[in-house]
């Protein structure tokens, strides 16, 4: 489950579906310089964030390794933001992240997912609203050896 876990987080890294988030600034107020008046709207872009080589090392790849719990402590909290931040940040993470692991658990357990001639690779996804893959990801769905039916 640690892994699993591990997997979830890496996956929600390359592919937030909330590509950014956006704020409402409430008060004038200056940030490193930089003054951000009464009514602006901050959108914060999460999908740059999530790929930046700076935080990331070849953030291209997939490496569940980076969210292990001794990685974990280095990050900083504000360059991952799959279920946004602070008081306003997703309401049903907890939910969200059990369903999906508890999804790919039962898959798991009778079945193994192959790529097929069909799969698109690479994947290409767009993100006008949510982020989404371009074409329906197609995959082959194998029972796994030495099961009972
Ligand atoms: C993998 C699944 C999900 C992802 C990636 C996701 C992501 C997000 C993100 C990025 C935000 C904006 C947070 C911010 O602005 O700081 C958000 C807000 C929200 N999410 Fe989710 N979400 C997911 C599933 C769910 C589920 C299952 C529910 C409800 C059961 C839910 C309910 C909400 C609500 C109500 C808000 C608005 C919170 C507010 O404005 O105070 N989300 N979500």
């Amino acid at each position: 489950m640690e892994y699993l876990d591990m997997v979830v987080n890496e996956t929600l890294r390359l592919y937030p579906v909330g590509g950014r988030i956006e704020r409402d600034c409430k008060n004038t107020v200056e940030i490193n310089g930089v003054t951000i008046p009464k009514g602006t709207v901050i959108v914060i872009p999460t999908f740059p964030l999530h790929r930046d080589p700076e935080y990331w090392p070849e953030p291209e790849e997939f490496r569940p390794e980076r969210f292990s719990k001794e990685n974990k402590e280095t990050q900083n909290p504000y360059v991952y933001l799959p279920f946004g931040a602070g008081p306003r940040n997703c309401i049903g993470m907890r939910f969200a992240l059990l369903v999906v692991k508890v999804a790919i658990v039962v898959l798991l357990q009778k079945h193994t997912l192959r790529p097929c001639k069909e799969t698109q690779i690479p994947l290409e996804v767009h993100g006008q609203v949510l982020l989404e893959p371009k074409k329906t990801i197609k995959l082959k769905l194998v029972r796994r050896a030495g099961l009972e039916e």
